[in-house]
């Protein structure tokens, strides 16, 4: 079911299982209404940003702090990882939450486990802020698909997108995380993977695991929405590599697949070897797709990597979006939030926006502004 469709309250109720007792109030869970998201019950353009690290943080004080930031800026979506995939154990109370040992995994509900995810959903459901939460990485940053290698035998990516005891072992830490929040409004959308590619593949491969695993999310939780998470390869353009099929993307087929509720896409000039000035004509194409195939797009992570044009480059990128609003695209998240935690700043990648800076109140203060 396209969650287009919403039907009224009574017949979705009718819908859901006959032994579900945890049903979400309708008008609270964040859906899509044409090619726009709606959120508490309202259909508009919406901004936000990403974390990685808001759940790797122990204090409680620090993830409640950091929503309430959010939501006196006017920000409503937070991106973060629902992963911290660990080959060894940490220590400490370092935060892991999977484990991977000879040929099992283990997933830590312990203090320094799912409890600090908890903890971000807690905060999120207290200062209305929606979560799009991640389920592995493509990259090895906090584990990602190579930490799964050695223990369901694989030796790439590609392989483990069709090796039946990675996709076990990935979908049973997906159910543990659905079932934990599967009755919480703090859920905006559950996302499969972290730009996810299967370099040289055919893209019949991640197209048939976009699938399989959108089904299968979709099984354990009639509610809130899916998404891919891709990096928005693989669609018609001007043929410089981003547009190209290599990476095993085909972003139409993949955003048309039953289960995925909306097209997300990411842009990254510096590290793509384009201009900056490529990326208006990104964000044009994807919109063009997404109003093709009937779903939105969500712009879902941008990044330049020069600080002094974080201002100027992405804010032109974020009007890009907003003025396709009624074309495609339903919202934007730029990578990444900064802000303060432990009494120091968080994680500089060189493409952070700190609460409070000038550059915060270029992409955000104005930004939500012009939003209305
Ligand atoms: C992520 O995907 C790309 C393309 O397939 C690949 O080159 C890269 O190695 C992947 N990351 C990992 C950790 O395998
Ligand atoms: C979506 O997923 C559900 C649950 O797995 C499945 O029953 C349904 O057939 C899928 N939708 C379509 C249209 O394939």
């Amino acid at each position: 079911m396209k969650l287009t469709n919403i039907l009224p309250f009574v017949a979705v109720v009718a819908a859901l299982p006959a032994a579900s007792n945890d049903v979400v109030p309708r008008a609270s869970i964040s859906k899509v209404d044409g090619l726009k998201f709606n959120i508490d019950g309202v259909t508009k353009y919406y901004a936000g940003t990403n974390s990685y690290w808001i759940p790797f943080l122990t204090n409680d004080n620090d993830v409640d702090t950091i929503m309430s930031h959010l939501k006196t800026s006017g920000h409503k979506i937070l991106r973060i990882w629902g992963f911290n995939d660990a080959k060894s154990n940490p220590g400490g109370n370092t935060v892991y939450f999977q484990l991977f040992s000879g040929t099992s995994a283990t997933i830590n509900t312990g203090a320094n486990g799912l409890q600090r995810l908890d903890a971000v959903v807690k905060a999120a459901e207290k200062h209305g802020i929606k979560l799009i939460i991640n389920f592995v990485n493509n990259w090895t940053d906090y584990g990602g698909m190579a930490a799964y290698f050695s223990a369901c035998g694989v030796t790439s990516n590609a392989q483990w997108y069709a090796a039946a005891k990675c996709q076990t072992m990935y979908q049973n830490y997906v159910k543990t995380v659905v079932n934990r929040y599967r009755t919480s409004t703090a859920v905006f959308a559950w996302e499969l993977a972290n730009e996810p590619r299967c370099n040289g593949c055919a893209t019949s491969v991640l197209t048939a695991w976009v699938r399989k695993t959108s089904d299968y999310v979709r099984s354990l939780d009639a509610d809130h929405m899916i998404t891919l998470g891709d990096e928005g390869f693989g669609l018609a353009g001007d043929g410089s590599y981003p547009y190209q099929f290599s990476e095993g993307l085909d972003f139409a087929a993949n955003l048309a697949l039953p289960n995925i509720s909306f097209g997300t896409f990411h842009l990254y000039p510096s590290a793509w070897g384009v201009s900056n000035d490529f990326g208006n004509g990104w964000v044009q194409a994807h919109a063009k797709v997404c109003q093709q195939v009937g779903k939105p797009c969500l712009f879902e992570e941008y990044g330049v990597t020069d600080k002094a044009q974080h201002c100027s480059v992405e804010s032109g990128w974020q009007k890009t979006s907003l003025g396709l609003k009624d074309a495609g695209m339903a919202g934007d998240t730029f990578w990444q939030l900064g802000d303060t935690a432990n009494g120091q700043k968080t994680h500089d990648d060189g493409h952070t926006i700190y609460y409070g800076s000038s550059d915060w109140t270029c992409l955000v203060t104005d930004h939500i502004k012009r939003i209305g």
